[in-house]
């Protein structure tokens, strides 16, 4: 047998945070080894709380759940207010997700120190995902300046080229820390993978198979079909999807990217990010025509396959 994929992810989990965690607990070509929380999507309290609920729901309470920073590296707070009222039918994720609460704490070492120790110890590879505002990991090179050689693999969820959902210009992740994400950019890490907003609308999940997934009856299924029909609902009131009905799954499609590459298709791009424009805040800046003529540092995915997508989330959950 092949080897599995180490993996940590570092994540606000979010709905689609959630089916991430799950499908990297679940799949049989990944060890998920650890999780890192951060503020993103609910302050870091709820998103530490629900990463280990969804650990707990799926019978996974030995991966330990690091909490991690609770606000941007620089400033004080994300750049504004979201344009959704939490904890309403616009909000895709809400506060805590519909699962039964954990009753169980983080691990006592917080998620940088554990990150850097990690790497530092490792003997084997171990993929890095972020799946939410790029803090830890921008404070992890901060404190350690060989973190980023140590990581031999960083796939992100963030950013966007032609398409973007926080402004007219930037994605959520990137936006909501726009100064830690563009420390990562130039960090120098080897081996980066950025799936933007431009591949993860291209691996649309609908309401038809949310419900066949529900029907497989496991409670990984059923949370998904929990979790997917809230973002359904939320993309029909907020940001109608091209397909009627569906919703993306943005941070679960990077996991699928780690076991099957081929499930997006990618270019060598330089990208950066806009750390002070007044309309282009947290815009990842993709030179996909080399006018910058910096050397590229990542892979930046513009299409995915959502039938293998889909199937991936069959085939793991049921
Ligand atoms: C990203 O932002 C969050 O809301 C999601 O969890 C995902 O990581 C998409 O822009
Ligand atoms: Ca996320």
């Amino acid at each position: 047998m092949t080897e599995k994929h180490r993996l940590i992810i570092d994540c606000d989990t979010g709905t689609d945070d959630a089916v991430a965690i799950m499908l990297a607990a679940l799949h049989p070509a990944i060890d998920l080894i650890g999780v890192t929380t951060v503020f993103g999507n609910a302050p870091l309290t709820a998103t530490t709380i629900n990463s280990l609920s969804v650990l707990d729901l799926i019978g996974r309470p030995e991966i330990p759940v690091h909490a991690g920073i609770s606000r941007p590296i620089v400033r004080k707070a994300m750049p504004s207010e979201r344009f959704f009222k939490t904890d309403t039918v616009a909000d895709p994720h809400g506060t805590y997700l519909d699962i039964p609460r954990t009753t169980r704490q983080p691990a006592s070492t917080k998620a940088v120190d554990y990150l850097i120790e990690t790497y530092r110890a490792a003997t084997q590879p171990i993929t890095l995902m972020p799946i939410g505002p790029l803090t830890n990991i921008a404070a992890a090179v901060a404190l350690e300046p060989r973190f980023a050689e140590w990581v031999p693999k960083l796939i992100i969820m963030g950013g966007g080229h032609e398409v973007p959902n926080m402004t007219a210009s930037a994605e959520f992740n990137i936006w909501a820390d726009p100064d830690g994400a563009a420390s990562v950019f130039e960090a120098g890490f080897n081996d980066v993978l950025m799936v933007p907003l431009d591949a993860t609308h291209r691996a649309l999940v609908t309401d038809k198979q949310c419900a066949a997934i529900g029907a497989l009856g496991t409670p990984a299924a059923k949370a998904t079909e929990t979790f997917v029909t809230r973002r359904i609902n939320s993309y029909e009131a907020m940001q109608k999807m091209d397909i009627p009905n569906s919703a993306p799954v943005h941070d679960a499609l990077c996991v699928a990217a780690l076991v099957e590459p081929d499930i997006i298709t990618t270019k060598r791009c330089h990208v950066a990010v806009e750390t002070s424009g007044t309309l282009t805040l947290g815009r990842t800046v993709v030179d996909t025509h080399h006018r910058s003529h910096q050397e590229p540092n990542a892979d930046v995915a513009f299409d995915a396959n959502a039938d293998r997508f889909v199937a991936m989330l069959m085939e793991t959950f049921g």
